[in-house]
């Protein structure tokens, strides 16, 4: 098929990892993941998330990788390729919408990181109170003109990688980044250990307390699980399509959840010690990190240089995760409307452009237009995590577990019998019903069926 064997491709089998890796660890991890669990009770949020990534986020990052580099199409086509009908295509067009509406948010936080790269380069976080540092943020985050200047910045940003290529892009910026971040990361972590009192954040991140555990919190969990790893929308099943036949599909799910997820532990390793040492708020939401850290480089030695490079592998590790979210669109477009890929990358960034300005004036002059009570960007943010993408996983794992035929996901995650698969059993039982029946109770839970 002349179609396919065009397609670009992943090169090394670490520039894979990487790009995929690139994908998943974003915001969602420094930014969100902290918030979320020192909104959601902590330790025992911890332990769900863990429990979320095991049972869900790994099934389902296998399983979208297996569709991804067996169809060798985009999220849409390869559902329809392998179901042989178009009903299941409408799950890709589900997973396209939900990349527009994650990059509506994702682009305005992106653009904060910026301001923050630029803000410590102009030493601004030197002296201030946690207090002030707060106030500093809700000042910016609220303005109308400057967060929308560094949003449509990271918006080109994204465009020009993308125009620039999937291999050449995507894989070189990813392979430079990771090293680094988790190195600087653990420099906070160790930092902020230290700090008088950091043992209660430890304690408030580490010790489940069991009777936190609600509802919500697994809700929360599982939400975040899914946002974290990319999951359910069709990002892996997109990249997936560009892995080379000889990778080992397991393996690459394996090192990707686990570098997420240590990436994750390390962030709220960095700000909980610090969140209770400086008494900010824990649960106060998504201002958490750009309050706390700020103030931990500002006792730190070195720490205007650290907090730099901080700010700016943040906003690249951003980059990495806008770019796969755009990748979804760009491929889509570009396959099934027989788009060239360049129009796609900048009619959806000018889509983009109104969507994530919108978002952002939703936090300042327009938060009195409200839906269902949020603003805008609370509003993409809620039913991104919480609601399309466990739904988008629930979808996968009944094609997975029920549409489609096992030998053939064996034969694939086996590379046509060149490789042992193991496990394989316990991997479909949780595709076929431990997921989507998990996934199903926990909707059921919070609609209040239950209750
Ligand atoms: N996983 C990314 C992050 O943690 C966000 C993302 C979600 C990227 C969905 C792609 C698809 O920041």
């Amino acid at each position: 098929m002349t179609e396919h064997s065009s397609r670009i491709k992943f090169g090394s089998k670490f520039g894979i990892v990487a790009a995929a890796a690139g994908s998943a660890v974003g915001l969602g991890n420094i930014w969100k993941f902290p918030y979320e669990a020192g909104q959601n009770g902590g330790g025992a949020f911890l332990l769900i998330y863990i429990l979320c990534v095991l049972l869900f986020g790994l099934p389902i990052m296998v399983s979208e990788l297996v569709i991804g580099r067996r169809a060798h199409a985009n999220v849409s086509g390869a559902f329809r390729q392998l179901s042989g009908t178009n009903h299941w295509a409408m799950v890709g067009l589900l997973g396209v919408i939900t990349a527009f509406l994650i990059l509506g948010f994702y682009f305005v936080v992106a653009g904060w990181s910026l301001e923050y790269v630029y803000q410590a380069v102009a030493n601004a976080f030197e002296r201030k109170t946690p207090m002030q540092l707060s106030q500093a943020f809700s000042d910016f985050s609220t303005d109308t003109f400057r967060p929308l200047f560094w949003t449509t910045i990271f918006i080109c940003c994204t465009a020009f990688v993308l125009l620039a290529g999937v291999k050449k892009g995507i894989e070189r910026t990813s392979k430079i980044l990771m090293p680094f971040l988790i190195f600087i990361l653990i420099l906070l972590c160790v930092r902020s250990v230290t700090m008088p009192n950091g043992n209660e954040g430890l304690k408030f991140f580490f010790a489940p307390d069991f009777s936190k555990i609600t509802p919500t919190v697994i809700l929360s969990a599982l939400g975040q699980a899914f946002f974290s790893l990319s999951l359910g929308m069709g990002c892996m099943i997109t990249y997936g399509s560009y892995i080379r036949k000889d990778n080992n599909l397991t393996k690459t799910a394996l090192h990707v959840t686990s570098v997420d997820t240590l990436i994750a532990i390390l962030a709220g390793t960095a700000i909980f010690p610090a969140v209770f040492s400086l008494g900010i708020n824990p649960a106060q939401g998504p201002k958490l990190v750009f309050v706390t850290l700020p103030s931990v480089f500002s006792h730190m030695p070195g720490g205007y240089i650290c907090a730099i490079l901080f700010f700016l592998l943040l906003a690249i590790a951003a980059l990495t995760s806008t770019i796969s979210l755009q990748e979804v669109i760009t491929a889509y477009v570009s396959e099934e409307f027989h788009w060239q890929r360049k129009k796609v990358i900048v009619v959806s960034s000018l889509v983009l452009i109104v969507l994530s300005s919108l978002c952002s004036l939703s936090l300042g002059i327009g938060s009195h237009y409200t839906i269902g009570g949020k603003t805008l960007f609370d509003f993409f943010d809620f039913t991104t995590s919480k609601f399309l993408m466990p739904l988008g996983g629930f979808l996968i794992s009944i094609f997975i577990g029920w549409f489609y035929k096992a030998d053939e996901v064996k034969d694939e995650l086996g590379n046509h019998g060149k490789l042992p698969v193991k496990l394989f059993s316990v991997y479909i039982f949780l595709m076929r019903f431990f997921v989507p029946l998990a996934i199903l109770l926990i909707f059921l839970n919070e609609l209040g069926t239950f209750s």
